[in-house]
C-alpha cells in the first residue's frame, strides 16, 4: 500500500512517472521531470507520482523534499501501480533487468540508468522483453544531450568534418582511491564492471551518437584493478571491478578510435572528453566546460586556421533555445531535463530533438563493452556485432 504525501495537482493528461533508487540519479531523475515541462512545450505533462528505494524512511524523506505523492514499501508495488506509465529505473546494475521486465510485462514504458546490465545476458534479456511487450524503452545516456554533443553529431552529419578518421575519447575521473569504502559499485555482482560499464558506456555511447558509426573491432584492450579491497565498516572487502579501463578500436569507416576510462585520475573529477579528427576538420568537447565545442575548419586558408570556440548556448543549438539566452550557461543537470522531455516526446508521438537510445541501441554498446573484457581476458582482436 503506498503511503499518500502532499497534495500534488493530478491531471488524467499527466503522464504518471514512477522513480525506483532514490540516491544520486534519483535526484538527477526528480528533478528533470519537474523541470522538463516547464523549460519545454510538451503534449502530456509528466509528473513524478510514487517512488520506491531499498530503504522505505529514505523513500519517505525523499518524496517529502521533491514532493512525490506516494511512497511505495516495494519496487514491485510501484510496477503494479496503474498510475504509473513510466518506470524509471535508477537502481544498481544488478537490478536493472528484474526492474525493466517487470515493468515491460505490466505494458508500462521504461527509462532505465546506463549501462543497460551488468552483463551481456542480461542486457539480451531485457532487449527480448521489450521487444515482446513493445512498450517504449529509454536509457539514460545523458551526455548525449549536452548541446556542444548535439552540435558535434550536427557538424558530423553535415560533412563538415570530412571522413572521420580518428575519435579519442577518455573519461577521467579520481574518486576511485584506496580511501573511499565499499560501495555496490566496486562489487562485480552488482555493478557488472568497475570504469569500464560506469564511463566507458558512456564514452562508447558517445562516439556511436556523434560520428553515426559503429565500434566495429576492438583490441588492445587492458582492465587494471589497484586498489584491490576497501574498508567496509569494521572490516575490508575485496573489490572485485576494473578501476581503470583502456582500449583501442576500429569505427565502421575504418576510423581509430581510442578510449580510456578510469577513476584514479587524480586532478580529474569529471574530465568526459571526446575528440574527433575528420579530412576538413575537428572537434573536441571536455565536460568540464560543457558549454563549449571546440572546432577546427581544415578547408580555411592556413593563414585563418585555428581552434574556434563556440559557446553552445545559441537558440539554434539543440536544446539551448529552452532555457537561457545566449552566454547564460547551462549545467549538468540540463542534459538530464532535456532528456525527460524527449522521452515525453518520444511517449506523445513526436521527434526527439535528436535520437535517444533505447534498450536495442544500449544493446549494442552493451556488446562493446563485452567485447572490450574478451580482448581484456584473450588479448586478440574481437567483433562486438560477433555477440548480437
Ligand atoms: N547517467 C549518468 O551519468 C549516471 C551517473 C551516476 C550513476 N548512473 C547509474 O545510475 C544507477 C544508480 O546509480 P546512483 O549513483 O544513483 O546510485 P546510488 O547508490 O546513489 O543510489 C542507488 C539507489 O538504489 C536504491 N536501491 C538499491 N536496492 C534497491 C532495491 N532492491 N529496491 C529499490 N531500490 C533500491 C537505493 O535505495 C538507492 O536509492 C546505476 O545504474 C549507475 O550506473 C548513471
Amino acid at each position: 500500500m503506498a503511503s499518500k504525501r502532499g497534495t500534488v495537482r493530478v491531471d488524467s493528461k499527466d503522464l504518471g512517472i514512477g522513480l525506483v533508487g532514490t540516491g544520486f540519479m534519483g535526484r538527477a531523475h526528480a528533478n528533470a521531470w519537474r523541470q522538463a515541462p516547464c523549460f519545454f512545450d510538451l503534449k502530456r505533462r509528466p509528473q513524478l507520482r510514487c517512488v520506491a528505494g531499498k530503504d522505505v524512511k529514505e523513500a519517505k524523506a525523499f518524496a517529502a523534499r521533491w514532493e512525490v505523492a506516494s511512497v511505495h514499501p516495494t519496487w514491485q508495488a510501484l510496477v503494479r501501480d496503474s498510475s504509473v506509465k513510466l518506470v524509471d529505473v535508477c537502481t544498481p546494475n544488478h537490478l536493472h533487468a528484474a526492474m525493466s521486465i517487470a515493468a515491460l510485462k505490466a505494458g508500462k514504458a521504461v527509462a532505465c540508468e546506463k549501462p543497460l546490465a551488468t552483463s551481456l545476458a542480461e542486457a539480451r534479456v531485457m532487449c527480448d522483453a521489450a521487444r515482446v511487450s513493445k512498450a517504449k524503452t529509454f536509457v539514460w545516456f545523458n551526455y548525449r544531450r549536452c548541446p556542444a554533443i548535439g552540435l558535434a553529431r550536427q557538424l558530423v552529419s553535415e560533412g563538415k568534418l570530412g571522413t572521420i578518421r580518428h575519435a579519442r575519447a577518455c573519461y577521467l575521473q579520481d574518486w576511485g582511491g584506496s580511501a573511499t569504502p565499499m560501495a555496490w559499485r566496486f562489487d562485480a555482482s552488482r555493478a557488472g564492471s568497475g570504469a569500464h560499464g560506469d564511463l566507458n558506456a558512456h564514452l562508447i555511447d558517445l562516439v556511436r551518437f556523434t560520428t553515426g558509426e559503429q565500434i566495429a573491432e576492438v583490441c588492445g584492450a587492458m582492465e587494471a584493478t589497484f586498489v584491490r579491497s576497501r574498508r567496509d565498516g569494521a572490516k575490508h572487502t575485496k573489490s572485485t571491478v576494473d578501476d581503470a579501463t583502456l582500449f583501442l578500436a576500429r569505427l565502421s569507416s575504418g576510423a581509430t578510435a581510442s578510449f580510456e576510462a578510469t577513476r584514479l585520475a587524480t586532478g580529474n573529477q569529471n574530465a568526459n572528453r571526446l575528440e574527433l579528427n575528420g579530412t576538413k576538420g575537428s572537434v573536441r568537447f571536455d565536460f568540464e566546460r560543457m558549454n563549449e565545442l571546440e572546432w577546427w575548419d581544415d578547408t580555411l586558408p592556413k593563414r585563418l586556421r585555428g581552434w574556434s570556440r563556440i559557446l553552445c548556448t545559441d537558440p539554434s543549438h539543440p536544446w539551448a533555445g529552452a532555457y537561457w539566452p545566449a552566454a547564460h550557461l547551462i549545467g549538468y543537470e540540463h542534459g538530464f531535463v532535456s532528456m525527460a522531455a524527449d522521452i515525453v516526446r518520444v511517449l506523445t508521438g513526436e521527434k526527439p530533438i535528436l535520437p535517444l537510445a533505447d534498450f536495442e541501441d544500449a544493446f549494442v554498446t552493451q556488446c562493446v563493452l563485452h567485447a572490450v573484457m574478451v580482448s581484456a581476458h584473450e588479448q586478440r582482436w574481437v567483433r562486438p556485432d560477433s555477440f548480437a
